[in-house]
């Protein structure tokens, strides 16, 4: 490879982690065209001696290469169960206020998430600090706008956009109430100094960042994670990012979601894995004064069919959406039974029912049987980003980094398809 094209690379992996091939080459050959043009440089050796010598030029670099791709209550079930938690927080006369980290937050929905998922549960925002932290400026900006396009209106419930938006010509505005609740930075989820300098906190939403991370950036990262949790806290990942998490000093609980996993609350002193920082005895921010705290307000959670395996009613979508959730509540055995009985009903089950399963399977560990089943899903549907995010990270953990790379790279295309 051209050396000063190897160089740009190399910087971008030490700086933010990112897995160059997780980047199409036309996005990447775009991004380097792009900058070079705007800086009046003709040739990628001086460009790259360039970005060796300024980060300026390399945060500009960095926002023409990150994926910003994210929307409203991107999956509900951790959102419902954060506010459990801060309820029985309050419950049990834990110090509040209860701290909330969205680390990679994006352009800020899934931080406005979490304070709309409390303040529609009837909590009082005295209760809650909600923090969202993004590499991309640019990103930052418009959550500091807070005004959005239908694309961020993807969940299918979208009674929250009733309670929270109004409609203006250049989209929905988030009311000032939300915004003035997340409290936003700019910050590098892969530099420890900047991750240890934010504190602690019971809740982190660390979702689809691993999945473009390289090798030695996710065990990076997977450490500043837990030293920025409480012990006992939670961390929410992606589907496909979940089983990162497993065979490290994170745990399962059978509590919260099968995407959620938790920092122990005792630790061993046996327990091996990442090194340690003094920061065991740090707490959440003091408790604030526990007045005003209204009676449950929560809209009930569509409850799954019956504990046997017998089928949940509804349409195709409520039935996805009832076993999906059996899923996300770590029921994997039943939310297997359910996929199957329902793929076998159908007979013609479509590509997300066989993704579904897969990421099922690989939560149970059975990574063959996943693997199978995801390429089933990409048969029907080659289009599949989720199975094709998912294959390439089993593909890089059974050490196929060929098939890995040609995973990503289709995912990718598929992204920027849009
Ligand atoms: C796909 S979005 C995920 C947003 C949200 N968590 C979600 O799941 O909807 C990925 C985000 O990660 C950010 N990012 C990439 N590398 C980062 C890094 N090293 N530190 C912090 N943020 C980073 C990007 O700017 C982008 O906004």
């Amino acid at each position: 490879m051209d050396p000063a094209r190897q160089h740009i690379i190399d910087r971008l992996e030490q700086s933010i982690g990112l897995n160059i091939e997780t980047v199409s080459s036309s996005t990447f050959e775009r991004a380097i065209r792009h900058r070079m043009e705007a800086l009046g440089v003709d040739d990628m050796a001086g460009y790259a001696r360039l970005l060796a010598a300024s980060g300026p030029e390399l945060d500009r670099l960095i926002e023409e290469v990150v994926i910003p791709e994210t929307w409203f209550f991107r999956h509900q079930e951790p959102f419902d169960i954060l506010v459990d938690q801060v309820r029985t927080a309050k419950a049990q006369a834990r110090p509040l206020p209860f701290r909330i980290l969205s680390l990679p937050c994006s352009t800020g929905e899934e931080p406005y998430s979490a304070v709309m998922a409390l303040l529609l549960a009837g909590i009082p925002p005295v209760h809650f600090e909600v923090t969202g932290v993004d590499i991309s400026k640019r990103a930052l900006e418009i959550a500091d706008r807070g005004i959005y396009g239908d694309n961020s209106f993807r969940s299918r419930d979208l009674t929250f956009r009733d309670v929270f938006f109004r409609r203006t010509d250049n989209g929905y505005l988030l009311e000032e109430q939300v915004r003035s609740l997340v409290r936003f930075c700019r910050g590098n989820i892969v530099d420890t100094t900047f991750t240890a300098s934010l504190g602690v906190f019971n809740v982190i939403f660390c979702r689809n960042i691993l999945i473009y991370l390289s090798r030695d950036a996710q065990e990076k990262v997977l450490a500043n994670l837990f030293h920025l949790l409480v012990p006992g806290g939670t961390l929410f990942t992606g589907h496909a990012e979940a089983n990162l998490f497993l065979n490290t000093p994170f745990t399962r609980s059978p509590d919260t979601g099968s995407f959620a996993f938790l920092r122990p609350a005792s630790e061993k002193p046996s327990l091996v894995g990442f090194p340690g920082q003094q920061d065991d005895d740090r707490t959440p921010a003091p408790a604030a004064a526990l007045k005003g705290w209204p009676g449950p307000a929560r809209k009930p959670i569509p409850e799954p069919g019956p504990d046997t395996a017998t089928e949940p009613g509804g349409s195709d979508d409520d039935t996805f959406a009832q076993v999906m959730h059996l899923a996300d509540s770590g029921r994997l055995a039943e939310a297997a039974a359910h996929c199957q009985i329902h793929m076998a009903r159908t007979g013609d089950p479509s590509a997300r029912w066989y993704y579904l399963l897969g990421v099922i399977r690989d939560s149970q560990g059975r990574t063959g049987e996943a693997v199978s089943l995801l390429r089933k899903a990409l048969y029907l549907d080659p289009q599949h980003e989720e199975s094709l995010v998912l294959l390439a990270l089993l593909a890089e953990q059974s050490g196929d980094h060929d098939r890995a790379r040609h995973y990503r790279r289709r995912a990718r295309r598929i992204l920027e398809q849009g």
